[in-house]
């Protein structure tokens, strides 16, 4: 049979992906002032002999005060630049290209990491103390959390400048993509959604004006990537809140990004207030799915699709339907590591196998055949 959707190639500017399947970026809280550790090394080498055609290194703070946690990697330094090259060479070594999904926390910044509660910090002291946040307006995320510092626009500009600087240091390190994190209420989300962004200048009020940031920040990092580097931009499509952002929102900032030179749209969804995705009772499989399809649709521009994506049918539908260009998986690759070679078996790509780097392939080939022998 022919090559299914999700195993066939995708050339994005000049880079071509050898199947859909994208590992999404995940925070692994395992960082030391922001470097890599070992933890990372493994989880990624985990992961680069997977068959994956994409694999994110998780959001990267592009400012020291622009992580979520003590824990999260940063690329707001030089010194960062040699262990995400790591990473990025074991990938290589497979065939899986590397990308690096860059952002500020903003006002969702200076939080515990998960398993310590993932709210805001409350000491003010000590060597994980709590730090100042930053946002468009002095509103909260939520009650009883910290007023965010209110950006001037000399401070947004400097932003700008951080965002550019991590994508320098981005391209030092090898990366293949760099994806700007503008979704799950964290900085360029704030700017964007009226729930947060309540500023009177040019970079709040109208729609046009509360994506002047993402804009920015977006054109910034394009031109600092060269022309064949594709750029992806995650953005959380809806806020699921009143008075928050809707779908036609979303389809007006995909054009805008496209016009900027944006190639990708990853599309996610919520943040606004509470956990990054839209509450965990409406989540099913493929929940965010829609958006991806409407943005593809109504912006023509590419668009990731993520959440839920677990059944490999579910993933071939996905792509071959024209829903998205690629899916990115999550939690499913933690469960199922070896998810793209199941979904090889499962969709009957004709050498499941060679999905799997060569040392795999050669035994797991040789005993399908001879178990297939004595059947
Ligand atoms: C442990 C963990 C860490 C995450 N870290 C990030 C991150 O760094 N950046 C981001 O945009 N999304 C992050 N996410 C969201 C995922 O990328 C993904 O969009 C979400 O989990 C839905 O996909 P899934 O259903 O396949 O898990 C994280 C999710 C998990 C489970």
């Amino acid at each position: 049979m022919g090559t299914p959707a999700l195993f066939s190639p995708l050339t994005v500017r000049g880079l071509t992906l050898k199947n859909r399947i994208v590992l999404s970026p995940m925070c692994q809280y395992q960082a030391e002032e922001g470097h890599i550790t070992d933890w990372h090394v493994a989880h990624h080498g985990h992961f680069s002999m997977t068959g994956l055609g994409l694999a994110f290194v998780e959001a990267s703070g592009v400012t020291r005060n622009g992580r979520i946690t003590y824990g999260c990697t940063g690329i707001w330094d030089d010194s960062h630049i040699a262990g995400m090259k790591k990473i990025v060479d074991m990938y290589h070594a497979r065939g899986t290209m590397c990308g690096i999904q860059i952002g500020h926390a903003g006002r969702r910044a200076s939080c515990e990491r998960p398993w310590q509660g993932a709210g805001s910090i409350e000491r003010d002291d000590g060597p994980e103390a709590a730090w100042q946040i930053i946002g468009p307006s002095a509103i909260p995320e939520r009650e009883g959390y910290p007023v965010p510092h209110v950006l001037t626009k000399s401070e947004i500009a400097d932003l700008v400048t951080a965002f550019e600087d991590a994508a320098r240091r981005s391209l030092k390190a090898g990366f293949d993509v760099i994806e700007v994190h503008g979704a799950h209420g964290y900085l360029l989300h704030s700017f964007f959604s009226p729930i947060s962004n309540q500023r009177t200048d040019e970079y709040g009020g109208s729609r046009q004006a509360r994506m002047r940031l993402p804009l920015e920040v977006a054109s910034a990092v394009r031109a600092i990537c060269p022309d064949d580097m594709p750029v992806f931009y995650r953005a959380s499509c809806v806020d699921g809140l009143q008075g928050g952002l809707v779908i036609e929102d979303a389809v007006a900032l995909a054009r805008e990004l496209k016009t900027v030179g944006i190639d990708v749209l990853d599309c996610s969804s919520g943040g606004m207030a509470g956990p990054a995705t839209l509450s965990k009772n409406r989540i099913t499989p493929g929940y965010m799915v829609p958006y991806a399809e409407t943005i593809r649709r109504d912006a023509g521009i590419a668009t990731m699709a993520v959440g839920a994506i677990i059944h490999a049918r579910q993933a071939e539908d996905i792509i071959a339907s024209g829903k998205a260009d690629l899916i990115a998986i999550a939690r499913e690759m933690m469960a199922d590591a070896n998810w793209p070679y199941h979904a090889a078996q499962a969709l009957g790509v004709d050498n499941p196998h060679a999905v799997l780097p060569e040392q795999y392939a050669f035994y797991l080939e040789r005993r399908a055949a001879v178990l297939d022998r004595n059947a």
